[in-house]
């Protein structure tokens, strides 16, 4: 997969194709010539959604570090993701020509960190934007906490004393995902009494959206320009708000995450002129599982694909379906590798999936 290098060559401009010559003539020798990639560095923000293993090395009950979890990862592959296979943010790091960023929590000495150049991923399960989402299930790292140990890996993984931090350039050019506020809504809102109480729907929304923007600033800050933002799906039709509502859509939880989706949209175009930064909105219908069910025709498409217990996770060392790829669902709440395979693919280099721009495009234009 690492050798899967994106060639930027296929679609190069003139003008790069110029530079490309005068610098092959300058080296003078040929094999020395490297690879042009997209960027230099995916750096993963999130949930269950892209985790890829830092719940393992927390004390929590948020864990996907057993069988069936994994099944259709290669050999050897760490667990810990919550689906298959690869999750979307692996997916989308593949195709930047990237192997897909390690889990931040499993290096144990910072040394061994510095070495991974390539991106991290700080995700985190069950955890959210705000700091009380995913408490109920032990320990997890919040968003703002993923932000400082993302503020670790760019202030003292490069340190080098007198000079110019040569991370400022390489973090400016790499590429931020976060997939993140699902919990804030389920876990966090909506089924904790104590916050239905506390806060109406529309001012909870104000808090995260006030936390989402304060944790977009700090990443800035550090030096971070391009951006690659999930939105929520309608999860007023997802199954712990059909199981209640007996099996019809909650169609008041749906505005609510329909007006989230459009703030966060236009918070992130007003700082996009305000502080020089671009990025990409995941639109929430293009995500939606029974959108995605709906085009791909898959036969199963919206079964689990393993025996889950009260809480839709797979139980423990339980035998997963056999058609795995006709299948949307994983668990009974996360998605299925085939299911991230289809969003990165249509948002990477596909039209209307990411808006305004695909990934490609977002890395391609602009400085
Ligand atoms: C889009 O990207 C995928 C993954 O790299 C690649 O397989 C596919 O050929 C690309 N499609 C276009 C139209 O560039
Ligand atoms: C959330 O936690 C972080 C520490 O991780 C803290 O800096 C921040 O102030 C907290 N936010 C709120 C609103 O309490």
């Amino acid at each position: 997969m690492a050798d899967k290098r994106y060639v930027i060559s296929g679609l190069l401009t003139g003008g790069l194709l110029a530079l490309v010559l005068v610098l092959v003539l300058f080296s003078g020798d040929l094999s020395t010539r490297k690879t042009l990639t997209i960027t230099p560095a995916l750096y993963v923000f999130g949930d269950s959604t892209v985790d890829s293993g830092n719940n393992n090395f927390l004390a929590t009950k948020a864990k996907a570090d057993f069988a069936p979890y994994g099944v259709d990862l290669a050999d050897g592959s760490p667990l810990g993701r919550f689906t298959n296979g690869l999750t979307f943010a692996d997916f989308i790091a593949q195709y930047l020509g990237l192997p897909p960023p390690p889990p931040f929590l499993s290096f144990k000495d910072p040394q061994s960190r510095k070495a991974i150049q390539t991106g991290l991923n700080f995700a985190s399960g069950s955890c959210g934007i705000l700091n009380h989402t995913g408490a109920i299930s032990g320990k997890c790292l919040s968003l703002a906490e993923q932000v400082d140990s993302f503020q670790i890996t760019v202030t003292q993984d490069s340190q080098q004393p007198g000079k110019r931090d040569p991370r400022q350039d390489h973090v400016a050019e790499s590429v931020v995902l976060i997939s993140m506020a699902g919990n804030d809504y389920t876990l966090g809102y909506f089924f904790n009494p104590t916050m239905t109480k506390k806060y109406d729907p529309a001012t909870y929304t104000q808090l995260m959206i006030q936390s989402f923007m304060a944790s977009i600033e700090r990443i800035v800050k550090l030096g971070a320009k391009r951006f690659i933002v999930l939105g929520m799906p309608q999860i007023g039709c997802s199954a712990p708000f059909l199981l209640r509502n007996r099996g019809k859509c909650d169609e008041q939880v749906n505005k609510i995450i329909a007006s989230y989706n459009s703030q966060i949209t236009a918070d992130l175009t007003k700082v996009g002129t305000d502080w020089g930064i671009r990025y990409t909105i995941i639109v929430p219908e293009k995500i939606d599982i029974r959108q995605v069910a709906a085009e791909t025709k898959l036969k199963s498409a919206l079964e689990p694909c393993c025996q889950v217990d009260p809480f839709g996770i797979c139980i423990k060392d339980s035998k997963p379906c056999n058609n795995r790829d006709d299948h949307l669902i994983f668990d009974a709440v996360h998605p299925s590798q085939v299911y991230h395979r289809y969003i990165a693919t249509n948002c990477f280099n596909g039209t209307g999936t990411c808006m305004p721009a695909n990934v490609l495009q977002l890395c391609r234009s602009g400085g």
